[in-house]
């Protein structure tokens, strides 16, 4: 991810989808199907799940960068089970997705835990965290998407001291859009992603927000449906999970960003 406030991310999300043979193979048809891919403005991601990470790595390619999935938000120490920051630096991840509504759902990853994830990402490794916001069904029939928006962000940000070339990528995520086939409708994400600049824009100032952090849509994007989202402003880019399995398909989707 650079300067260029143009540029536009895409990030694969595998979730535990695969497993270590089939997620090297997959790397390796990002790597072939990636080599003529490069295009200035726009930087790819893939997230792999854990175990594969080192070995997606060695055929990844040039042209793919590599994120994980989770992290804890201590560097060491007595963590049974926990992945480091560190560690996921030394094999080579450049990007790590933070509080994914899966794993809030699955394993009760608080908004209190992501924030301390963000900080700890920043103040002690170079890894770009992803930041997974979203509301859930009800709260869209509701009316008070808005709010759950501008106080996840508040939770998970709050108090955060970014500055330099540190980036955040906050990835909006519709909890009832991911893997139900039915993407947020384009005004609707227009609508949500000005929300979520202004939150951001509140916090951390107009010139930051356009120097260190991207916003990215995610929940059922597929070639289909990405050139509904390619004009949007205020869309840097797209988190995709289901249709990044395929590697010609999550081509299709990086080239009409
Ligand atoms: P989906 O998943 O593209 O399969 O909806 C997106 C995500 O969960 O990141």
């Amino acid at each position: 991810m650079s300067d260029n406030k143009n540029e536009k991310i895409i990030i694969a999300n595998w979730k535990m989808k695969l497993g270590f043979g089939d997620s090297v193979k997959l790397a390796k048809d990002f790597s072939d199907k990636f080599a003529d891919f490069k295009e200035e403005s726009k930087t790819v991601v893939a997230c792999p799940s854990l175990v594969s990470l080192s070995e997606v790595k060695k055929v990844l390619g040039d042209n793919v960068k590599m994120g994980a999935q989770n992290v804890f938000w201590e560097v060491q120490g007595s963590y049974t089970g926990e992945i480091s920051p560190n560690s996921l630096e030394e094999i080579g991840c450049k990007y790590v997705i933070v509080g994914h509504s899966e794993r809030r759902k699955h394993l009760l990853e608080n908004y209190a835990m992501i924030h301390q994830k963000v900080k700890t990402l920043l103040s002690s490794s170079k890894l770009i965290p992803i930041v997974c916001i979203g509301e859930e069904a009800d709260d869209r029939k509701t009316d008070r998407r808005d709010y759950v928006l501008m106080n996840q962000i508040q939770q998970a940000l709050g108090g955060v001291n970014i500055g330099g070339d540190q980036k955040i990528v906050v990835a909006y995520e519709p909890v009832w859009a991911i893997g139900s086939g039915t993407a947020l409708d384009p005004e609707e994400a227009k609508y949500a992603h000005k929300i979520i600049r202004l939150a951001l824009n509140d916090m951390f100032g107009m010139k930051v927000v356009e120097a260190n952090f991207k916003v990215v849509y995610g929940g059922s994007v597929t070639s289909e449906n990405v050139k509904n989202f390619s004009d949007l402003e205020d869309i840097d880019g797209l988190l995709v999970g289901g249709a990044s399995l395929d590697a010609d398909e999550f081509l299709k989707i990086c080239k009409n960003i």
